[in-house]
């Protein structure tokens, strides 16, 4: 089968990864190669009902189910997006992928080692996940300075937690980026992590 390539940005709120992977696709766009960038939670039906849970708090819904609603979001967009793009050779940059469910539903008490091997059976593996981490306490700031409220998803010891989850996940992958130097410092780190994945110099 014609693969292209999945490259996949992780981290807490405000960790920069949204950043790094608008950089790189800059990147591979001047380098001419076919790329493609995705965000979960997506703007499809799923991820719609997410945003608004995002938004409004999660009165109302249990864990089971906030944990459904992502995955749910994960398989549309699998099918629809994500196996399509790397059926067609391109690069694939996704903004969160699966990691962020084991990370964030993890946090509320999920196993988030089952929740990681739970979507590897439906969604195809990463060929590079660059997992960015910073102190809660940065991100927390960054979150407030760009938006006027906080969302249910971004306190503070919640996002310890999903952090320290994060740092849990091992496999030959994966690669840690601190995000705490100057935006240049860590793009370059991004660059030098994937490198070895393209043929050009990137
Ligand atoms: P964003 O700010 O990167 O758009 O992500 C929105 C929020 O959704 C963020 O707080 C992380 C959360 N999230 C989960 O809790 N589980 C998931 O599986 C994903 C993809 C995101």
């Amino acid at each position: 089968m014609n693969r292209g390539l999945l490259i996949v940005f992780e981290g807490i709120d405000g960790s920069g990864k949204s950043t790094q992977c608008r950089r790189l696709a800059e990147l591979l766009n001047k380098k001419g190669i076919a790329n493609i960038s995705f965000a979960e939670p997506t703007r499809g039906k799923w991820g719609m009902k997410i945003r608004q849970l995002l938004e409004k708090g999660r009165n109302g819904i249990s864990p089971d189910e906030e944990l459904e609603w992502f995955m749910n979001d994960r398989k549309e967009d699998v099918e629809q997006n994500i196996k399509p793009a790397l059926k067609a050779g391109k690069v694939v940059l996704m903004d969160r992928y699966y990691f962020s469910t084991a990370a964030y539903q993890g946090a509320l008490g999920f196993d988030p080692h089952k929740i990681r091997a739970d979507n590897e059976k439906f969604a195809p593996i990463p060929d590079r996940v660059l997992v960015f981490h910073n102190s809660p306490e940065i991100s927390l700031e960054r979150i407030e300075s760009s938006r006027e409220e906080k969302s249910a998803f971004e306190k503070r010891d919640y996002l310890i937690a999903v952090q320290n989850i994060f740092k849990s996940f091992s496999g030959p992958n994966i690669r840690y980026i601190s995000s705490d130097p100057s935006l240049e410092i860590v793009y370059e780190q991004v660059v030098c992590e994937v490198q070895d994945l393209f043929e050009v110099k990137l």
